[in-house]
């Protein structure tokens, strides 16, 4: 009998092929089952560090290799330097320097740029100086593949195996496609720190913009036109005196800051804005829970959809209460100065008006009856020619002096400005101009225009007779025409000559008085003054007065509701 039957129950003998097979399927298995957990790795790891360990471990853990190390390439020294590593090391990596330039598996990957295998440890030359060491630690196959970052050199990822012969291409085909996840891992550490470094920035710049929106007062917000919500930046919040939580502003809510004065102003800029019309450039007021107001100036632009439909009104907003109280303050201490000025300059008219009468009424009737007196002397006295010589230079002086006394009382205030008024007043002025000055005036007045108001008489008469004598100084004028109109309800005086002019830019510099003292004038008569010159082209004055003061004005505007 044959021994088939006891032979049958045993498991038959495995082929050589049968074996390889198996051999190769564990194999397989195992790399895939690194790959699987190398990809984990990458998709856990929070840093490089993490990630190279991590993955050393996995390949000797998983991939059953003898050892496992990854090292960064060093520019500067030219060398590698590993970084991390499991298994049987026992201070293989750590013995001797790895330089670009070496033999060894590693150095080769480094500077070709390819993977490189090492299948036989033992009987090639591959290893270089690190044969013995690798035998001693039962390495007997070995590949080093290369990691880069962004399609540059990086480092290396080096494994040994325990069996010679181990890397065949599937083998290399799977270990590439680690790498190659590695490389992914690594851009994806760069691109997640250059993004944290973006959000650094990002807030960095955003607290130096809060930090200066809070120094110059100044905030920034944003309407959406769809649902009427605003978005405030912190500065707002601070400006209008609220805590910033999570309730929405609306622009009804915001509405109910404005100060009610300032609602209807408000009303009509936004209207004109979401018109279209004008940009938002405004300044008014709110009234703050605590009861206090604040001046406000905002400006603002609608942003548009590419179908032309508003979609943003988005501007800023200033808090200016400090500025608006100090520019009232200057405003206040200016009219305080102008009405101290006109004060001045009334009470200097009417002493002049005083000091005028007295030379000419006192003065001068005390001097006429001398004269008279005198006369009645000459008559008397008869025969005594050097007496009646003496009396008549005296009385020659006497008309002298007399007729000075009425010159220098015209020149103080002439007489004719309060007894027949502004135009007799002008028109002899005029006169006066042409004979002293040889320079004809073409005057153009209103035959039946009175004006009462003595403070427009005087400021006019003077302003005339100050343009006169700056024509006679400075002009060279060979011709003058000077009116006075009513136009509408202002009364308008005009002088031009047709003398050098002047560049008012260098007349600045001179600091005379002369023309601010006219201005001066005029806006006391709640008036405009102007002056037109050019070099070489003469110069032209015009002064216009409101003859209805702002208050009458308004209450007739109030009557007439
Ligand atoms: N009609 C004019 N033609 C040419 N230059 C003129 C005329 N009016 C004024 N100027 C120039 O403007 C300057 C300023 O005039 P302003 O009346 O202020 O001063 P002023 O006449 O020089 O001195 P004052 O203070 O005594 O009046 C003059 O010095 C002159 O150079
Ligand atoms: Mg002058």
């Amino acid at each position: 009998l044959s021994q088939k039957p006891y032979n049958s129950i045993l498991p038959p003998e495995k082929t050589q092929e049968q074996v390889r097979l198996e051999e190769k399927l564990l194999k397989s298995s195992r790399l895939y089952a690194t790959i699987s957990h190398v990809n984990k790795t990458i998709v856990y790891a929070r840093d490089a560090g993490e990630l190279f360990k991590k993955i050393c471990s996995v390949a000797v853990e998983y991939g059953q290799f003898r050892m496992a190390w990854i090292g960064l390439i060093d520019k500067e020294s030219q060398t590698i330097v590993p970084v991390s590593h499991a298994g049987h090391e026992e201070g293989f990596l750590y013995r001797m320097k790895i330089g670009v330039e070496c033999m060894g598996p590693t150095s080769h990957t480094i500077r070709q740029g390819k993977h490189f295998i090492c299948n036989d440890i033992e009987n090639g030359p591959a290893m270089g100086a690190w044969q013995k060491e690798a035998l001693n630690r039962g390495y007997r196959s070995a590949i080093a593949l290369p990691i880069t970052k962004f399609g540059k050199p990086f480092g290396n990822f080096t494994l040994y195996s325990q069996d010679a012969g181990f890397f065949d291409q599937q083998e290399v085909d799977l270990m590439l496609e680690v790498v190659t996840d590695i490389s992914f891992a690594l851009e994806k550490f760069d691109n997640e720190a250059a993004l944290q470094e973006t959000e650094r920035l990002l807030k960095e710049s955003e607290a130096r913009y809060r930090k200066a929106q809070a120094i110059g007062r100044m905030g920034h917000w944003e309407l959406t036109v769809e649902n009427a919500q605003v978005t405030w930046s912190d500065e707002v919040y601070s400006i209008f005196g609220i805590e910033k939580d999570d309730t929405p502003i609306t622009f009804k809510t915001f509405l109910t800051f404005v100060h009610p004065d300032d609602k209807a102003i408000f009303r009509k800029a936004e209207e004109e804005v979401m018109s279209g019309k004008h940009r938002l450039d405004l300044v008014y007021r709110i009234l703050l829970k605590d009861g206090s107001v604040r001046h406000l100036h905002q400006l603002g632009k609608i942003l548009y959809d590419p179908d032309g439909h508003p979609v943003i009104l988005t501007g800023t907003v200033q808090d200016i209460t400090e500025q608006e109280q100090k520019e009232q303050e200057i405003q206040e201490r200016n009219e305080q100065l102008r009405e101290l000025a006109s004060n001045l300059q009334n009470i200097r008219e009417e002493e002049r008006t005083y000091i005028a009468r007295e030379i000419h009424d006192e003065l001068g009737q005390q001097l006429t009856a001398i004269k008279l007196d005198v006369s009645w002397l000459d008559r008397k006295i008869q025969g005594e020619e050097p007496v009646k010589q003496r009396i008549g230079s005296i009385l020659s002086m006497l008309t002298d002096v007399l007729h000075s006394i009425r010159k220098i009382s015209t020149q103080l205030r002439p007489s004719v400005l309060d007894d027949l008024g502004l135009i007799e007043a002008l028109k002899w002025q005029v006169r006066d101009f042409e004979t002293r000055y040889n320079i004809p005036v073409h005057f153009d007045c209103p035959e039946d225009f009175l004006v009462t108001d003595a403070g427009i008489t005087t400021g006019l008469f003077r302003i005339f007779q100050e343009t006169l004598t700056n024509i006679a100084r400075h002009s060279d004028a060979t011709v003058v025409t000077a009116s006075l109109r009513i136009k509408g309800e202002q009364l308008l005086l005009t002088i031009t000559d047709n003398g050098k002019g002047f560049d008012r830019e260098e007349v600045k510099k001179k600091k005379t008085l002369g023309l601010l003292g006219m201005k001066e004038r005029t806006l006391m008569m709640n008036g405009q003054w102007e002056i037109d010159t050019t070099p070489g082209k003469g110069t032209s004055l015009s002064v216009s007065i409101p003859l209805i003061t702002p208050e009458i004005k308004e209450d007739a505007y109030l009557n007439s509701r």
